[in-house]
């Protein structure tokens, strides 16, 4: 019996996968929302014979693809996907998005922008009024990481936010390091006023990689609630 918050995961996982049919080319995110999605695309793949090629946006994603069956392939193998399905951190009215919880949104940006459409999957709780309680991730190169993160902090002074805070991801008493390589600092902003331009002016610095917000990028979002209900907002 799933709790109630597995429950709307799934219930939105499942109806993501109306938008997947045989022949395409599918962006596959990366965290506990984006796993139901991947297990259900599993089960089409073993016993509808649903054909599809994955992309996945992390390692975590590739191996639990390739566990329950789904073939993968690199971005470049795929040069394009027709959706990409993923979960997020938080999402507003304009569907724009905070991502990277899981320290992936780097290539779950690249993978999303490669795409036709971008389908996000949520439950309820992932709705705000205006984002950026949930801290904002940016994915930093190790060269130099402490003047880029006095860089973000001098930056942050002239923004429209609450909060000021930048800290390093940690795993245990070491460095978080994604998938690329990099360090993570999350930014604790409490309230982002202009999501544009602060994303703009966070990939101005030229250690940061890539920032969490995603602007114009999702088409459709999902929502799943713990009674059984779906709602689809475009
Ligand atoms: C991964 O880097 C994130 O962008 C995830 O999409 C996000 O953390 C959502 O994860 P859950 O589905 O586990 O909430």
């Amino acid at each position: 019996e799933l709790s109630p918050i597995d429950k709307a995961k799934f219930l939105a996982a499942k109806q993501a996968t109306e938008y997947v049919e045989t022949g395409m080319k599918v962006g596959l995110g990366t965290g506990s929302t984006a796993a139901w999605l991947v297990q259900c695309l599993g089960e089409m793949v073993r016993e509808d014979g649903l054909k599809i090629k994955g992309v996945p946006t992390s390692t975590r994603t590739a191996n639990l693809a390739r566990k329950v069956g789904i073939e993968v392939i690199t971005l470049d193998e795929a040069k394009w996907l027709d959706v990409t399905i993923d979960g997020t951190d938080e999402y507003d009215a304009k569907l724009t998005l905070i991502k990277g919880g899981g320290g992936a949104h780097l290539q779950e940006k690249v993978v999303a922008t490669a795409s036709d459409r971008m389908i996000v999957i949520a439950d309820a709780s992932k709705k705000v009024d205006t984002l950026g309680a949930f801290p904002l991730p940016v994915e930093v190169i190790p060269f130099g990481a402490k003047i880029t993160k006095r860089l973000i902090e001098e930056m942050l002074i002239g923004m429209d936010v609450l909060g000021r805070e930048v800290t390093q991801r940690m795993n245990g008493d070491k460095p978080f390091i994604s998938d690329e390589g990099n360090f993570i600092f999350d930014l604790h902003l409490k309230r982002i006023g202009n999501p544009h331009q602060l994303s703009l002016a966070l990939n101005q610095i030229p250690g940061l990689v890539e920032n969490g917000l995603f602007i114009d990028i999702c088409d459709v979002v999902i929502v799943g609630h713990g009674d059984g209900r779906v709602d689809v907002r475009d």
